[in-house]
This record gives structure tokens, C-alpha cells and sequence, in this order.
């Protein structure tokens, strides 16, 4: 258990953890962060009456895997942020060994909060997997965002299929004309990954539907699925655990991306998956739409325990991970688009342009930076360095992001393609996020330079505009 209580306790002994983490030269300028410890998912992310709430999960004072709470961040323009108290403490009974990740959606007016308790059981001799864990499906309610009504329990294990093992979990619900619709991430018994369907139509009472899931295993686990439409396209977002490493694809402990679906009344056929993201830091999607209709993504810019990378040097001073900049998510061309959200353009300054072949380098003093290029002969290899030891490179049928010491093991990432006509790397401080072609494609990574005066500078045959701006810092109040 960790409650409220114990939290404002831990708040006055670890009071100097604050001045330890900000004196951490790695912490980000525009990325919302752990503010002291661990973050891990976005959870419950949800827009109401123009005030974005972004939970996460949370172990304030543990730079490493404990029991979690929802941590709390919100934002009326995605440029100024707030740090709130933590939202949900693993208080319970029913989550007493973690509020796990969970989703929002706002009915009437209220907003309506799910997640899993995570509960490990101790009388017995248990494998955690087939047995020995309660995973309870937990439904809050709130006018704004800040306080909720009690915990009820909607779905127990024995609700859930009989072939299921006890990793159920991550709830998260969408509209569907009358009905409300419940995906959760599950674990079959003979070690399928598959999303559970439950509906409601109150939101208190769900009964389970069907099962979404590939023909052939992929997977062993799904986890944090979010079932959402794009144009009219409904789209699966799951983050898969268990396949095998491909030549390019599935290169990362575990993955996170997307199955177009087709639904025949209750019936779910899934198309190929895609993954979001080919960089080193990218798990734990989740997705939103806003008050005016955006469809907006973050994902967790990390990954579980499991990671092969060495420790991040943010441990040190006791803080780890970041979540992702919010996305906005666009169906094109057949597949998802991702946009960095418009309201960064607010963070520029000291706009910088010229001719790609005019181009020697550019000095940045803290790395907080966004570099646009567009080619005008998008099959050119190039060659875009953007720390002493990190570089982008293309040779016509391959880009690739290769790290040196500053990756703490990242090594390198590709991606196959044939043309790249358009870039748009956001780098802060300690991370990297590149769209390429207009979004098509991302990388996302975190590095850690021993110094943060770096020089960037390109080398290719290809022409084109080249846009660079210093980016400002959040206000974070
Ligand atoms: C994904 C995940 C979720 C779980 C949460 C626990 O990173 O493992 O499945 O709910 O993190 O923190």
C-alpha cells in the first residue's frame, strides 16, 4: 500500500530530493518529467472545461520500480503546466500493490476514471503469472479532475475468460454509438497477447463481448490497448511483449504500435501491425481526443525494467524518465501520421534558415532545439550530426540513428526506406524525437552528452531548406 498520508510524510523526509533532482543537468526543458523518482505510462489523459489533466504512473521517491500512484500534471496550452498532487494512491485493499495504468472519459459533465489494482497475493506459493495476482478493473468518478467519489470494483479476475492468466489489465474505454466500449490488455493462458472487449451503457455494468487478436500469436502479452477512430478508421494501439526480433522492426525489449481494424458487428479483423515509433525510448502509447476534436498521443519515452540499456544517469539523482511531447495523431495515405502539436511552435525563438548545401553548423549551448529540413531530391544520402556522437544517416535505402557512449547502450536503430524528403528532429536536452516525411515514421530516444554545447551540422549532396530554432522551456508552476 502507499497512501496519501505516507506520501505527505515521505514529502517533508525527502525534501531535499527536489534540490538533488533539479541540480541534474539532464533534466528536460520541454518534456514533462518524473518530478522526483519514477514515471512510467501516461494514464487517464482527458480534457475538461480547456484544462488537460496528464496522470502518469508514479513511485515519488524511488528512481526504480515500486508501487504506484497516479502522479499529476495539467495544462490549459501545452506550454505552461502545472505539477499537482498526486491523484490516486494505491490506498485499497483492491490496489494495494499499485494503481496501474488506466484511461478517462468524460459523460455529462463527470469524468469518469478506470484502472487496474494491481494485487499480489502473499498466502501461498504463487507464480504471479497463471496465479497468486488479482487484477481488478477500478472505476472512479470526478467533477474536475482533482478529487473522486470511491473506488468501485467493475471487474474482478472472475470476470475475465477462463483461459486468461492473471495479467489482465489497462483499461480503456471509447464511445460507440449507445454503447461504451472497455478494451483491456491481456495474457492468455497459452500465452497469447489479445485485447479484451467489454461493454457498458452506464459505465458501472460491463459485460464481455469478444476478444480482438491476430491469428497467429504475436506476442505474449498486450499491454495498454486503446481502441479509437481516425477518419472514420478504427485503429488498435497496443503495446505487444514477446516478438521476435525482425531485421529492422521489434528491435526494443517490447514494442508499441498499431492494427488498422475492420469491425463486422462485434467482430474484430486485424490488418498488419505498425509500429509507432523506431527509436529506443518508446512504450506505453496512449491516446485522446481533445475539445476541439484532436486526437493526441503520448507514450512513455522508456521502457520497462527489462530495457538492455545501462542505468540512465538521471538515477543518480533520483529521478527517471520523461513522457513523450504530445502528438497529433492523422490517418493518411493508410497509415497513422504523427504531428508534433502546434502549440510548440509558441516555444521557438532565434529562427535560423539557409540553403541545405549552404549549410557548415550550428551551435546550440543547452541542445534545445528544432531542425526542419525538407529535401529537394529526397533519395540523397545525407549525414545530419546532432551530438559529438550521434548521427542520422541515409544512404538511399536505410536511415539510421547510431549513438555512441551518450546512449548508455543505445546503439543504433534503423528504418527501410527509399526516400527521405522531409525531417523534423525536436531535441531537448536529454532526448531526441525525429518525424520523418511529414510524420509517417518517428524516432524517439533518449541521449545523455557529457555537455550540452554541441555543434550540429550536415553533410550530403541534397539541397533543400534547412529551418533551425532554439526552443524555450516550459513554465512548469
Ligand atoms: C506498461 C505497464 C502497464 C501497467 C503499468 C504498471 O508499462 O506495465 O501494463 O499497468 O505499466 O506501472
Amino acid at each position: 500500500m502507499y497512501t496519501k498520508e505516507e506520501y505527505v510524510k515521505d514529502c517533508q523526509i525527502h525534501n531535499g530530493m527536489w534540490r538533488v533532482v533539479n541540480s541534474d543537468f539532464n533534466r528536460l526543458n520541454y518534456h514533462l518529467m518524473a518530478p522526483t523518482g519514477w514515471l512510467n505510462d501516461p494514464n487517464g489523459l482527458v480534457e475538461k472545461n480547456g484544462i488537460n489533466h496528464i496522470y502518469f504512473q508514479y513511485t515519488p521517491f524511488d528512481a526504480g520500480w515500486g508501487i504506484k500512484s497516479w502522479g499529476h500534471y495539467t495544462t490549459k496550452d501545452w506550454i505552461t503546466y502545472k505539477e499537482e498532487e498526486p491523484f490516486v494512491f494505491a490506498d485499497n485493499r483492491l490496489d494495494r500493490d499499485g494503481a496501474y495504468s488506466g484511461s478517462a472519459i468524460v459523460k455529462d459533465g463527470v469524468i469518469h476514471y478506470f484502472y487496474t489494482g494491481n494485487v499480489k497475493l502473499l498466502d501461498g506459493n504463487y507464480d504471479y503469472v497463471l496465479n497468486g495476482r488479482e487484477q481488478n478493473t477500478i472505476h472512479l468518478m470526478s467533477d474536475d479532475g482533482y478529487h473522486f467519489t470511491d473506488k468501485a470494483l467493475v471487474l474482478a479476475n472472475s470476470d475475465y475468460p477462463d483461459d486468461m492468466t492473471t495479467h489482465v489489465r489497462d483499461p480503456k474505454i471509447s464511445k460507440d454509438g449507445e454503447n461504451y466500449v472497455m478494451v483491456l490488455g491481456a495474457r492468455s493462458v497459452e500465452g497469447k497477447g489479445c485485447a479484451l472487449v467489454y461493454h457498458s451503457a452506464d459505465l458501472s455494468h460491463w459485460h464481455y463481448v469478444t476478444r480482438i487478436q491476430t491469428s497467429e500469436k504475436f506476442g505474449f502479452m498486450w499491454e495498454c490497448p486503446d481502441l479509437f477512430k481516425l477518419n472514420n478508421q478504427l485503429v488498435l494501439s497496443v503495446s505487444p511483449q514477446g516478438l521476435e526480433k525482425e531485421e529492422t522492426r521489434y528491435q526494443n525489449v517490447f514494442q508499441s504500435g498499431y492494427f488498422l481494424v475492420d469491425e463486422n458487428h462485434g467482430d474484430y479483423a486485424v490488418g498488419k501491425f505498425e509500429e509507432f515509433d523506431y527509436g529506443f525510448d518508446f512504450y506505453a502509447v496512449q491516446t485522446f481526443e481533445d475539445e476541439s476534436g484532436r486526437r493526441i498521443l503520448m507514450a512513455w519515452m522508456g521502457l520497462p525494467m527489462e530495457s538492455e540499456y545501462q542505468e540512465d544517469p538521471t538515477v543518480k539523482y533520483n529521478w527517471r524518465h520523461a513522457l513523450t511531447m504530445p502528438r497529433e495523431l492523422v490517418f493518411q495515405n493508410g497509415a497513422v501520421y504523427q504531428r508534433p502539436l502546434k502549440e510548440f511552435e509558441k516555444l521557438r525563438k532565434n529562427e535560423f534558415q539557409t540553403q541545405i548545401s549552404e549549410f557548415k553548423q550550428w551551435q546550440t549551448e543547452n541542445c534545445s532545439f528544432e531542425l526542419n529540413a525538407s529535401f529537394s531530391n529526397p533519395t540523397e544520402s545525407f549525414s545530419l550530426r546532432l551530438r559529438d556522437d550521434v548521427v542520422l544517416t541515409f544512404d538511399g535505402s536505410m536511415l539510421s540513428l547510431k549513438m555512441g557512449e551518450s546512449g548508455f547502450g543505445r546503439t543504433q536503430r534503423n528504418i527501410a526506406l527509399d526516400k527521405v524528403s522531409q525531417l523534423q528532429v525536436f531535441s531537448d536536452t536529454t532526448s531526441l524525437e525525429i518525424f520523418i516525411n511529414g510524420g509517417r515514421y518517428t524516432m524517439t530516444s533518449r541521449v545523455f552528452s557529457d555537455s550540452l554545447k554541441q555543434t550540429i551540422s550536415f553533410d550530403t549532396k541534397a539541397d533543400g531548406r534547412l529551418t533551425i530554432y532554439d526552443l524555450k522551456k516550459f513554465n512548469i508552476e
